[in-house]
């Protein structure tokens, strides 16, 4: 296993970077006009919850996807990324439609017929992309994508009035709607709304945000991420499924979400489910949403150590309740706290992607290498809340 700290970069804001000027020059042929920069994100916990109308709570990676541009009178978006192959993406926007661009290319796509859609007067664009979000390790370089060409188009473009929140709406409903995934609004939240030293304590019925400063260094604690880099294949259609089950119990029990099911209500719950399919689904959001609060709490009493075994209980929901974790996942959070971490699970969608091991400081070297030693393929970086998205210069 691999330290890649050295290759996340992290993204200053303020100066130029000539390099990557140059980078959007050798693309296009001319200057950009400002660059902007989004980051992934981990998830603490709170895991499928957010579909559910429930509670999450996130923090933005110092890695980020940024993005120089210019923008185009002639109708046209032009796509270059330094990450994938196949040199400039040329679409015409009056040709954009759901289902109608292939690749990378479709979530900076979607995100402007989607702002267009919604009436905002954005247009063409040059554009070229750099990142340092892993790509498949579960830490929302999607996400990322979609959030710095909304914030580069909107703020080049002039659109007044629309909140960062809005912002991630309108790029959560551009993967739903264009690229076709039903995915929920924590990723794209986190990465427009985050800020530097807190984890964003959301609630998805009302979209209520909470800053909750989280200062792991002061309390002698690390965070480790996990990059298995595994993604099984099914990843996709399993995430519908379990949405649509979610959906198909909340309708059973007659409430407009999982959400609205209260842990001293639970039992009775259960007890009106037809299936145990359902049954284990309704069980893993009502207990993670109340793992929500409880994470939340400590660490607003600055107990952040204490929150290990909550992580933990997390993680086994996830694995036998909602049965969205793999082996690989499974090895490394199991290995790790076998080795001494405080707590360990994994985050984000599942089926591959990425872990996260709290440990005390000191012990972060040893344990990783333990992990390594399990999980050979994995990478690992210690991390901190960064910042949300922001414009670099
Ligand atoms: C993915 C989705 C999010 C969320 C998580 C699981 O990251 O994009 O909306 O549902 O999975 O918590």
């Amino acid at each position: 296993m691999t330290d890649t700290r050295g290759s996340a970069a992290t993204v200053e804001a303020g100066t130029a970077d000539p390099a990557f000027e140059a980078a959007f020059k050798d693309a296009f042929g001319r200057a950009p006009e400002g660059a902007w920069a989004a980051p992934g994100r981990v998830n603490l916990i709170g895991e499928h919850t957010d579909y559910n109308d429930g509670f999450v709570m996130p923090f933005a990676l110092p890695q980020a996807t940024r993005a120089a541009v210019a923008r185009r009178e002639d109708g046209l978006l032009r796509l270059h990324s330094a990450d994938m192959d196949g040199g400039v993406v040329e679409l015409r926007i009056d040709d954009l439609a759901p289902g109608a661009t292939e690749g990378w290319a479709r979530y900076p796509a979607a995100v402007l017929w989607t702002l267009r859609q919604a009436g905002h007067p954005v247009g063409g664009a040059d554009i070229h992309y750099d990142s340092s979000v892993p790509v498949g390790g579960g830490l929302s370089s999607s996400a990322a994508l979609q959030v710095v060409t909304a914030l580069a188009l909107t703020e080049l473009y002039g659109v007044g009035g629309l909140s960062r929140q809005e912002l991630a709406v309108l790029c959560q409903s551009s993967e739903n709607t264009y690229v076709g995934a039903p995915v929920g609004v924590m990723d794209q939240t986190a990465s427009a709304c985050c800020t530097e030293g807190h984890a964003l304590h959301l609630d998805v019925r009302g979209l209520a945000q909470r800053q909750v400063p989280l200062d792991l260094a002061a309390e002698g604690l690390r965070l480790l991420v996990v990059d298995t880099r595994v993604k099984h294949a099914h990843a996709d259609g399993a995430y519908g499924e379990r949405r649509a089950g979610c959906e198909e119990a909340a309708a059973v029990l007659g409430v407009p979400a999982l959400r609205d099911i209260e842990p001293d209500g639970l039992e009775q719950a259960l007890a009106a489910l037809p299936d145990d399919r359902l049954r284990r689904l309704t069980r893993h959001i009502v207990t993670e949403n109340a793992r929500v609060g409880q994470v939340l709490a400590l660490c607003e009493a600055g107990r952040t150590r204490d929150i290990g075994p909550v992580l933990t209980a997390g993680h086994a929901s996830l694995r036998d309740d909602f049965q969205v974790s793999c082996p690989e996942l499974d090895l490394v959070v199991d290995t790790a706290l076998a080795a001494g971490a405080l707590g360990a699970r994994m985050t984000g969608g599942g089926f591959g992607g990425s872990a996260i091991v709290l440990v005390d400081a000191g012990d972060e070297e040893r344990i990783a290498r333990t992990v390594a030693e399990a999980l050979p393929q994995a990478r690992h970086f210690s991390t901190t809340p960064a910042e949300g998205a922001r414009r670099l210069w």
